[in-house]
């Protein structure tokens, strides 16, 4: 990441998006809407594009690297003016960029990168902070002195974002561990972020540590709500402190109900709206300038990051409740009425 300004305009990108009529059409490639993030993320970036005058013709994978693939030659035949794509798979989907390319169609990559292929455009959350803002959550909820066993649930290994939020929390969890403080005794990546994985993942943590378990650091809500259904069989929901990510619905309910400590909220109107902003400005050939690179194994991709928020039971009514993310009556549910925030 730098902070120089990087300049880059419809025509530099790609070979130019062809204009083959006036209506801007963007094509966007999901990996899949299972988690409820990306529902949000789908509808808001439809809404946007509409209100900047094109259209949008989103398709997703179910997680299925083949179907991502022919789906965005689908889109690519049907003459989008820019791809959108958010990888299931950050190596394999280099193969989308190239073709994309062969038919002049610039690429933005939507919250994961895409390695080793000359993406255009990268539109994201600073995700080392996530990492590094979920460990940090959960080692100052453990105990003052000598804190205990941390264990790791990660993202898929797939997603180039897990692996940038492991390096955040790892930078915080090396740093307790190499000053006594914390051991980590449980280091796994969840295979394609499944609640059920990360379930098993965490009742295996808790049978090799006899339940000393101290910490849980779970790189997003589906996989925190799997390690708190395996702490809950072994009666340690709310005794031992777990991360999250996203703010859905479910996490905020767990951390209004103390079963959660935290979950990162991303705002996901700021990601939408900026990726559907570029995709009509780069349809247009527009001039677009922009702060930072990341580099994808093969160039300095230019890059937009945005700024992750981290929520806990103290912060829930001014963060997503205020924003309008999730109501009151919804995140409290669980909650009787007379201890809810005033
Ligand atoms: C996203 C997270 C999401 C996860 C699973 C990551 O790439 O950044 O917000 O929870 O994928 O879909």
């Amino acid at each position: 990441m730098t902070g120089c300004k990087i300049l880059i305009t419809g025509q530099e990108v790609a070979k130019q998006a062809k204009k083959k009529d006036n209506q801007i059409l963007i094509g966007f490639s999901m990996d899949t809407l299972r988690e409820e993030r990306w529902q949000k993320d789908k509808a808001i970036f439809e809404q946007k594009v509409k209100e900047l005058g094109g259209d949008v013709k989103t398709l997703s994978a179910n997680g299925d690297d083949n179907l991502q693939l022919s789906q965005a030659e689908q889109l690519i035949s049907q003459g989008v003016d820019v791809l959108v794509v958010n990888p299931h798979n950050s190596k394999t989907t280099a193969a989308i960029v190239n073709k994309a390319h062969k038919e002049g169609i610039p690429v933005i990559a939507y919250d994961r990168l895409i390695m080793n292929a000359d993406v255009d455009l990268y539109v994201t959350f600073d995700n080392v902070k996530v990492g590094e803002l979920q460990a940090k959550a959960v080692v100052d909820h453990m105990a003052k002195e000598s804190k205990g066993n941390m264990v790791y649930l990660g993202g898929a290994d797939t997603d180039n974002n897990a692996k940038l939020f492991r390096e955040g929390a790892m930078k915080v969890l090396k740093a307790e561990e190499s000053k006594g403080k914390i051991k980590i005794v449980y280091d796994q990546y969840t295979k394609d972020w499944k609640p059920e994985e990360a379930m098993k993942n965490m009742e295996n943590a808790l049978t090799a540590n006899k339940n000393n378990v101290q910490g849980v650091v779970a790189a997003n809500d589906g996989v925190a709500g799997g390690a708190i259904q395996a702490l809950s069989a072994q009666g340690l929901v709310g005794k031992v402190p777990v991360s999250g990510q996203d703010a859905d619905l479910a996490a905020c309910q767990r951390i209004a109900e103390g079963k959660q400590t935290m979950t990162v909220y991303k705002p996901i109107k700021s990601i939408a709206s900026k990726a559907a902003e570029l995709a009509v400005a780069l349809a247009k050939g527009e001039k677009i300038e922009v702060k930072n690179k990341v580099h994808n194994g093969k160039i300095n991709v230019p890059s937009v990051f945005l700024e992750p928020v981290v929520v806990t039971k103290d912060n829930l009514v001014q963060t997503v409740i205020r924003d309008g993310f999730h109501r009151m009556e919804e995140v409290y549910k669980n909650v009787p009425k007379d201890q809810w925030p005033k």
